[in-house]
């Protein structure tokens, strides 16, 4: 592996030794992470998996189970979209704004949505309340033909009205007066529901296509995004190095691809343009909440100029931001470690065999709450970050 990657991993806590016989060795993980989809049958999909274990450290509610590991693309509940693959790290980034306990209609910003795995929580923890919004947006359209792909699959029915919109977070919605610097939408649940209505989705043919894109242009000129309309809640899991996906770049090794760290590599070699977006994300993400809402910062990196020092920066800003303390109000704590900055967690991807579906096998990952402090409140961040 390339030195410079190696001594990223190494700074991370993540030594070359133990490192290289992760990625070399044919074991795999004993067990992996699934999610139920609320609008399924949920029993019937638990009893059609192998030996289903409750993620002890998530709420309930979130529908997080460990199963043998095993290719799930094949499985029935999969296939009808009762089903979602999906790793708990991740899922530690939703959970941590406590959706579930919301109990009245809320608006919740994505800022860096595609391909919507985590949207697709946001909105199934909402599931208990009608009226909520949930708007994604991400900047790239390929990604975002992922994203609604997956949105259709998966959101069928929802409670929640879904937006998503094809725009750079560092800006969105932009300036209420350009409307040339306008967001795209591309999806929205309700233009979803009218369509279903006239027949099944199959592929769509020219007409259901154009018929889309009158009732987006439709709807994006009734109800422009604007940025006086700020969100309840906030997710930015920004984009990264991708040095935590351990088990994706050791599935790319046995896949033969050579190159397997190579965007790594790359991004590393210019972390300060990906720390300066990131920056940017979190500050304008922080813009479009309103006062006493909470957000997520994420990551799927290990490296600390990307999570904590980002964060850092931004507190340094905002002495109207505290970091928050997460409690996923479990019956057992999270397997994180404390970040550098205190109250952010981190999850160091396991390099040993996981025997135990009680034990960690996801991939590592840094997450960090923020909550916006209402006018007149006093401050209590007991951090170093401000
Ligand atoms: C880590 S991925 C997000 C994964 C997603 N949250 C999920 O759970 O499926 C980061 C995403 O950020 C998007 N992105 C990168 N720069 C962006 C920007 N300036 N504005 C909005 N999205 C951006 C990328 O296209 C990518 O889809």
């Amino acid at each position: 592996m390339d030195q410079q990657v190696l001594e990223h991993y190494s700074k991370a806590g993540v030594e070359e030794g133990p490192l290289n016989d992760f990625l070399s060795s044919t074991s795999v993980p004993s067990f992996r992470y699934v999610r139920l989809n609320p609008r399924m049958n949920t029993n019937e999909t638990l009893a059609s998996l192998p030996k289903p274990s409750p993620v002890p450290w998530l709420p309930s509610s979130t529908n997080f189970y460990a199963i043998p590991n095993r290719t799930i693309n094949t499985l029935d509940p999969y296939v009808d979209g009762s089903l979602y693959g999906m790793d708990c790290s991740s899922g530690a980034a939703v959970a941590a704004l406590r959706l579930e306990t919301v109990n009245k209609p809320v608006r919740v910003l994505d800022l860096c949505c595609c391909p919507c795995a985590k949207l697709c929580m946001i909105v199934d923890s909402l599931e208990h309340l009608s009226g909520c919004e949930v708007v994604g947006v991400d900047i790239s359209g390929n990604r975002l033909n992922v994203g609604k792909k997956i949105a259709r699959k998966y959101l069928k029915g929802a409670a929640c009205e879904v937006r998503l919109y094809q725009a750079d977070g560092t800006t969105f919605p932009g300036p209420a007066d350009d409307i040339s610097a306008s967001p795209s939408l591309v999806f929205d649940s309700r233009a979803e529901a009218q369509e279903t209505n006239q027949g099944e989705r199959k592929k769509m043919n020219k007409s259901a296509k154009s018929r889309e894109t009158k009732r987006l242009a439709e709807l994006m000129s009734s109800s422009p995004p604007s940025p006086d309309d700020k969100f309840d809640f906030v997710l930015i899991d920004a984009e990264c190095s991708t040095d935590g996906a351990l088990n994706q770049v050791k599935h790319k090794i046995k896949a033969g691809k050579e190159t397997a760290t190579d965007s790594i590599r790359e991004k590393l070699m210019d972390e300060e343009s990906l720390t300066s977006l990131q920056l940017k994300l979190l500050t304008n993400g922080f813009a479009n909440l309103k006062d006493g809402g909470s957000l997520v910062y994420s990551t799927c990196s290990l490296s600390e100029n990307q999570n904590e020092n980002v964060v850092r920066k931004f507190l340094s800003s905002r002495p109207d931001a505290n970091v928050a303390s997460v409690d996923f109000s479990s019956s057992s704590p999270p397997p994180s470690i404390p970040g550098s900055l205190p109250g952010t967690l981190r999850f160091q991807p396991t390099l040993g065999p996981t025997q135990d579906s009680k034990s960690f096998s996801g991939s590592g990952f840094f997450l960090c709450k923020i909550s916006k402090r209402r006018q007149g409140e006093e401050a209590d961040n007991d951090d170093d970050g401000g």
